[in-house]
């Protein structure tokens, strides 16, 4: 993945304060980069990401996110597979929910590590652009907070909708481009939320924070909502839901009342259809 396909990025990088998830100790920082690279950022970063999401309160997953992501999901059919799995936890909350989860991941120590903490749940090492699983062989996908960490999105997207039967759900949150795209200039609740440069143009980005110790870097791409509505319809989705959770009062506090005015994710449930579609066809 090459600048050209980025948009103008500044000349040095540039940070600034960016909340993401719940209040932490020392504000996140973001900086904007040149380029990225997704994959050798998530493998380096793995260890760090893997303390991070089972130390509780570190993420916000336990303490809203998942709450407000599963009622998306549908009801346990055949069998579910976990796109971008990391350590395992969303695999084994839909595995307690009657679901038979396959999680992948292209992060050998996140494969592992979710191996060992959930032997029960098949795990394996995958890039999600091209997976090995025959056509329909799964009624329902999930990438949960990963579709954003990936580079080839158009390949991942059409390889969610191979292994969808006709009538399966791909279920997925992303960070919101809307955050992706700018940052609030204060940490004050009623704070200017600003976008330098471009919200339709793709950019990388690095958010970094530390919280009790524990600190976390996440290397990501912005992209459109419109980069995923093309992605879907070339797949043959249809989009039938969409959410855009931002901080719940119970978790509100300080710099994060912030986020009740700007969501944090988005939140799409889509159907496959029988043929897929072009967003550029006329009907
Ligand atoms: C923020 S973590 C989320 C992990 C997990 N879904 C969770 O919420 O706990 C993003 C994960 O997506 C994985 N990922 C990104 N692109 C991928 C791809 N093309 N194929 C497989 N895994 C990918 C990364 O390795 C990383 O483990």
């Amino acid at each position: 993945m090459g600048c050209a396909s980025v948009r103008k990025c500044p000349p040095e990088p540039r940070r600034y304060s960016q909340a993401i998830g719940v209040p932490g100790n020392r504000p996140p920082s973001r900086t904007r980069l040149q380029r990225g690279d997704l994959r050798a950022a998530w493998i380096e970063h793995a260890a760090e990401w893997i303390a991070w999401a089972r130390v509780p309160g570190h993420d916000s997953y336990p303490t809203f996110h998942r709450d407000l992501f599963l009622p998306l999901v549908p009801a346990p059919g055949r069998r579910t597979l976990d796109v971008g799995c990391g350590e395992g936890r969303l695999s084994h909350d839909l595995t307690q929910l009657g679901h038979t989860v396959i999680g992948i991941d292209r992060s050998p120590m996140m494969v592992e590590a979710a191996r060992t903490a959930y032997p029960e749940i098949a795990f394996e090492e995958a890039d999600a652009a091209a997976l090995s699983f025959p056509d329909a062989s799964f009624d329902c996908v999930v990438a949960f907070m990963s579709l954003q960490d990936t580079e080839d999105l158009d390949a991942v997207i059409r390889e969610c909708g191979r292994v969808l039967s006709e009538g399966g759900r791909l279920c997925f949150a992303i960070v919101h481009p809307l955050n992706s795209a700018g940052w609030f200039e204060e940490p004050t609740a009623d704070a200017a939320f600003v976008i330098e440069g471009s919200y339709l143009n793709e950019s990388f980005y690095e958010d970094s924070l530390a919280r009790d110790g524990l600190t976390m870097t996440f290397v990501s791409k912005h992209r459109p909502l419109s980069s995923y509505a093309d992605a879907l319809a070339q797949a043959g989705f249809l989009i039938e839901r969409i959410g855009e959770p931002s901080v719940p009062d119970d978790a509100a506090e300080g710099r994060t009342r912030r986020w009740q005015r700007v969501p944090l994710f988005w939140h799409c449930r889509a159907v496959k259809l029988s043929i897929a579609t072009s967003p550029r066809s006329s009907d």
